[in-house]
């Protein structure tokens, strides 16, 4: 990564042409980027400030950036989809993810929420990440290694299911994106110190309402939140300024609750459920 927005060699570059589309590499000493028109030489780029205009030798023009944290995860290599970076950086805000927080994630896909945790946590804090899939652990590992310049001392890979790992130390935060989240609501009780975020990271409804009610029902938890965040990208140009035509429509849903403290029970909210909110009754 560069530290001084100055490129070198080892730093992944991000060109942009004048359409908007981008490219990306990583700087290696003696090689060539090659267009339909020209080439870029590698070596040209070292020392160069970020936001240069570069040309090929055909006098192809791109803007050149170190790329930020989202189009370096969009452009990556998937196994599984990815937490979107609207959702990410959501999750960090809602969870809380603070620098020194030690955070538990599942499952880890492609490794684009995990980029997100490191990052908040920084260097005195931890992500301990667990994915089911060898092959999708692969992937994100080489995803991280490649951003990092390296895997992150301070962080951890397991391959297996969350719910059936053996812990021994407590997490201040447990993350999850997974099909099945409810049913690692008694690990997550289990791992959390007091006072502990829970999130889970949810697609549709209805995990959403398995999610939900299994945070109550488990009786550790505070009364579980939820919410799905949509972004709208305007357009301007002069007095044409409007919301632009197209958008994501959906990704998922988060939800997030707290942990007790041990041995207290959750005070039961005072609300009437809705009618037919747990099934139809016979009036
Ligand atoms: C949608 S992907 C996660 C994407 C990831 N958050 C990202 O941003 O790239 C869901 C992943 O959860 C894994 N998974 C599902 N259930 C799991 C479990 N119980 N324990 C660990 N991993 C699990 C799946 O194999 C899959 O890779």
């Amino acid at each position: 990564m560069s530290e001084h927005g100055f490129f070198k060699a080892g730093d992944r570059i991000q060109l942009t042409d004048p359409k908007g589309k981008l490219y990306s590499f990583t700087i290696t000493p003696g090689k060539e980027w090659h267009t339909h028109k020209g080439w870029i030489t590698h070596d040209d780029l070292i020392g160069l400030p970020e936001g240069s205009v570069v040309s090929t030798t055909a006098g192809l023009k791109f803007t050149a950036f170190i790329p930020l944290l989202g189009d370096y995860v969009l452009s990556m290599p998937r196994g599984a989809t990815i937490v979107y970076p609207k959702d990410a950086a959501m999750i960090v805000g809602v969870a809380d993810i603070y620098p020194g927080a030690r955070v538990l994630e599942a499952g880890v896909g492609s490794g684009a929420l995990t980029l997100s945790l490191l990052r908040a946590v920084g260097e005195s804090g931890s992500v301990h990440s667990v994915e089911r899939r060898q092959d999708f652990a692969d992937n994100a590992q080489a995803n991280i290694e490649d951003y990092f310049g390296a895997s992150p001392k301070n962080w951890k890979l397991d391959v297996g299911s969350v719910q059936e790992q053996s812990f021994t130390e407590k997490y201040d935060r447990v993350i999850l994106d997974m099909l099945a989240p409810w049913e690692c609501v008694a690990m997550a009780a289990e791992v959390l110190r007091p006072g502990g975020v829970f999130l889970a990271y949810v697609a549709t409804t209805t995990q959403l309402s398995a999610t939900a009610e299994a945070l109550k029902a488990d009786g550790h938890f505070t009364e579980p939140e939820s919410s799905e965040t949509i972004v709208r990208g305007w357009h301007h140009e002069g007095l044409a300024v409007r919301p632009q035509q197209r958008m994501i429509g959906h990704t998922g849903f988060l939800i997030q609750s707290r942990r007790m403290a041990p041995g207290v029970e959750v005070l039961a909210r005072r609300r009437r459920p809705a009618k037919g909110a747990y099934g139809v009754t016979e009036e």
